[in-house]
């Protein structure tokens, strides 16, 4: 079977020779293209009192300037209906407050540059603690319980209590927002968008619009990189390039700048935590009380499921008897920050993390052992009451990697290293790795396709899922050729609308591959049944003994064969039904928003890394010497790119946790709320120089996952939180240039300047 084979990225020849197109490559396929620029209003907080346009249709080469004014159906971009997509009120700062349309990119950013704008500028929040003294909250304010946090508290031996912040995260996609719109003949709206939810973006584009689903078509021919960033913030810019078609009648191109894409779009959620955890004499945590605060920006979006991820997920691998953990949404004036890769789940990871990390010091244990001793057992729950299945795997992926990356030797070269360097410290930290797959979102979990069988043999298939380079697309065709039992070659795959599979999910939540993956088999499973009716008639037997391999059909016991291209022939010439819609909905989970209960995920993805840092006593400056990782992603559909995907992860996790820094400006000066890190140059992102310099990443084997498309296991998000590893081993050889076994405190990102500070804290003993 083509499942399981390492296949390169199905687009790999097109990216590397340049030639993959991309949503604002077809505009130079577009005739008459008008070119959309924003009115950004560079103040955190005011109310508009004056909005003038006129100086810009003075501009020469200025077509038209798009207002709140002009919008005919609901001016809102957001699912959440908190987003005007022209704002009579600033609430960041660079809001787009306008858009400006011209025959010329330049036309247009002159246009936008001629608008005048007042404003009654308002106080603003910038800060989460800020926001948190100041009583800023928005949406709703989940509580997660179990058990008797009291009486855990008061049957342990050692109670310890703090407090965390931690930091936002930039996307930084390579392609940035991005739509081209269209009116078609029949005043139908075609809107190219790079988006990882075309339903929903269909569904803004209708609603702004004042139109039906069925006018509006979405595509989305794959994406330069989303990362959770295109999930729901392209909704808007798709509306604002389809209402300027739709005003216009021209094509109408939105593209974001570097700078406009950093300064206008939400990121990853930092968080504060306060945190108190109780451990008996064993070191066993008894009871948990937490307080998680993600900074939202300026609207809902995404939020809400983010701290509900986040929430579900501070657990990690340990089993916690009693907790009590509350989770609420900061309200402040910087963009409305959204999904990234984790959704929450690496934040919710990050504060247990920190906890072990800064306890197994004070509890006078290694911090690996502190980490096994407080694994899932079977029979144990989460603390939303969900049952851990499979708590082996988590000391499996364990087990495996403290083998792989030799961990008792290395520990023993560690001590001596430190030993005969005063100034330099290594460390090595093993973390692992739950985290739940699907949607908490019951309905969230469906997914679609619809697939072509032509008279010539060659099979088309749509399917509801996105492509952002994560290898989603090859591993559908992997999964159709094996289905159908044809060599590779014979499939392609269409890009993604809306007008071939509708009501499709976001690709998101890691979970593209289990649902479209299933639904592409059961479209595939659908015509297999009929072809094999097909060839059993023409090869004499019964539809049961068929079997088609690589594109042969022969039946049991018969040395008949019939190739693909004249079964699928004659089965049209039989009038057999070539083309099939496929359907799959996750079963058995269960979710209460409110009692914050349930069983939302169908499984748990796993793994576990190994990662050896060095560690310099003078500038706090480090490198990363050796990364192990053990991951489990069931039987691999596709294990080049799943291999890619663990490690593209934990990279992006290590940037996050190390290097990736936005700074926003909190001063009273002119430019409060201002993003400082606006640019590649200011913003720190994983290059080569800072991969692992020894990087070994091994799949674990002999791990079906019963009830999944071939066995495989979702892999896009649950790698970054591998990182987990670097930071705590940063931690760790801090700690080794203090008097014997200190906790220190570590900020998070843990760039070279925070290690020293950790370094000259562990130095004053902690
Ligand atoms: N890999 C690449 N190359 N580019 C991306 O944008 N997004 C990640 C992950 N891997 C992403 C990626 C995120 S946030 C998710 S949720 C998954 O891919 C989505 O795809 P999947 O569900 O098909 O795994
Ligand atoms: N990741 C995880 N969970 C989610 C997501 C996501 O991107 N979107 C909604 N739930």
């Amino acid at each position: 079977p083509v499942v399981g084979l390492p296949m390169p990225h199905e687009s790999a020849n097109l990216h590397v020779t340049g030639t993959a197109l991309y949503t604002d490559d077809l505009v130079h396929r577009t005739k008459d293209v008008l070119h959309a620029y924003p009115v950004q209003v560079m103040k955190a907080h005011g109310r508009i009192t004056a909005l003038r346009t006129g100086p810009a249709l003075a501009v020469p080469g200025v077509v038209r300037v798009l207002t709140g004014a002009d919008v005919p159906g609901v001016n809102d971009a957001g699912m959440k209906h908190d987003e005007p997509l022209f704002p009579d009120e600033v609430m960041f700062y660079g809001h787009a407050v306008a858009w400006v349309l011209g025959e010329t990119r330049e036309a247009a950013r002159l246009g936008a540059a001629a608008i005048e704008v007042e404003l009654d500028e308002l106080p603003s929040v910038i800060t989460l603690p800020d926001a948190i003294a100041a009583g800023s909250f928005h949406g709703a304010r989940p509580v997660m319980l179990t058990g008797d946090v009291d009486a855990g508290f008061a049957d342990s031996a050692q109670v310890f209590t703090g407090e965390l912040q931690f930091s936002d995260q930039e996307h930084f996609y390579l392609e940035t927002h991005a739509a081209l719109a269209y009116v078609d003949e029949a005043e139908q709206v075609f809107v190219q968008s790079s988006t990882q939810h075309p339903s929903e973006t269909q569904e803004i584009v209708a609603h702004v619009l004042g139109l039906h689903s069925h006018e509006v078509t979405v595509q989305c021919l794959r994406m330069g990189g989303g990362f959770g960033g295109k999930e729901m913030q392209p909704h808007g810019f798709a509306a604002v390039a389809a209402l300027g078609a739709k005003l216009t009648g021209r094509p109408v191109r939105l593209r974001l700048n570097r700078t406009q894409d950093l300064t206008m779009s939400g990121k990853r959620h930092g968080f504060h935590a306060t945190w108190k955890i109780g451990f008996d004499a064993d070191g066993r945590i008894q009871a948990l009380d937490a307080t998680l605060t993600a900074d939202g920006g300026w609207s809902l979006d995404l939020s809400e499921p983010v701290v509900a991820r986040a929430l579900c997920h501070i657990d990690n691998t340990y089993w916690i008897p009693h907790a009590r953990i509350a989770g609420r949404i900061a309200k402040t004036n910087k963009v409305s920050n959204t999904a990234f890769r984790g959704f929450g789940g690496p934040q919710g990871m990050l504060v247990i993390e920190d906890i072990m990390g800064r306890c197994a010091p004070l509890l006078g244990l290694d911090p690996m052992e502190l980490r096994e001793r407080n694994f899932y057992r079977q029979g144990q729950y989460t603390p939303y009451g969900q049952p851990v299945a499979h708590p082996e795997r988590i000391s499996a992926v364990w087990q495996q990697v403290k083998d792989n990356a030799g961990i008792a030797d290395r520990k023993r070269e560690i001590a001596a290293f430190n030993a005969a360097h005063p100034h330099t410290k290594r460390a090595l930290a093993i973390t692992g790795l739950k985290f739940g797959i699907s949607f908490n979102l019951t309905a969230f979990n469906q997914g679609g396709a619809l697939v072509l069988i032509y008279k010539d043999g060659s099979v088309l298939i749509n399917h509801g899922g996105t492509e952002m380079g994560q290898g989603l697309h090859t591993k559908m065709l992997q999964v159709a050729a094996t289905t159908l039992g044809i060599p590779l070659h014979k499939v392609r795959l269409a890009p993604t609308r809306t007008d071939k599979v509708p009501n499709t999910s976001a690709t998101a939540a890691s979970a593209g591959a289990d649902l479209n993956g299933a639904a592409v088999k059961n479209a595939c499973e659908q015509l297999r049944e009929r072809l094999l009716q097909v060839a059993a008639g023409r090869l004499g037997s019964h539809a049961s003994d068929v079997r088609i391999v690589e594109g042969v059909a022969r039946s049991l016991g018969s040395d008949k064969e019939l190739a693909w291209d004249d079964l699928v022939r004659t089965a049209y010439l039989q009038r057999v039904q070539l083309s099939a819609a496929g359907f799959y909905r996750t079963e058995g989970l269960h979710w209460d928003a409110k009692s914050f209960r349930g069983s939302p995920f169908k499984y748990f993805a796993h793994g576990a890394a190994a990662a050896e840092v060095e560690v310099d006593g003078f500038t706090g400056a480090y490198r990363i010497r050796r990364v192990d990782i053990v991951h489990d992603v069931g039987d691999s559909l596709s294990p080049m790119i799943d291999i890619g995907q663990v490690e593209g992860g934990f990279v992006q996790g290590a940037g996050w946790l190390t290097l990736e820094d936005l700074r926003w400006d909190a001063g009273d000066g002119p430019h409060r709320g201002r993003l400082l890190t606006q640019a590649a140059s200011t913003y720190k992102l994983p290059s080569f120089s800072e991969m692992p310099e020894e990087f070994n990443v091994t799949l674990l084997e002999n791990a079906t996952e019963e009830g999944a498309v071939y066995g495989s296991k979702a892999v896009g998000e649950p790698p970054l939180m591998l990182a987990f590893s670097v930071r705590e081993a940063l931690r760790q050889a801090a700690a080794a240039f203090g008097p014997g076994e200190v906790s220190v405190e570590l900020a998070s990102p843990a760039t070279p300047e925070a290690v020293y500070w950790a370094i000259q804290a562990a130095r004053q003993g902690g």
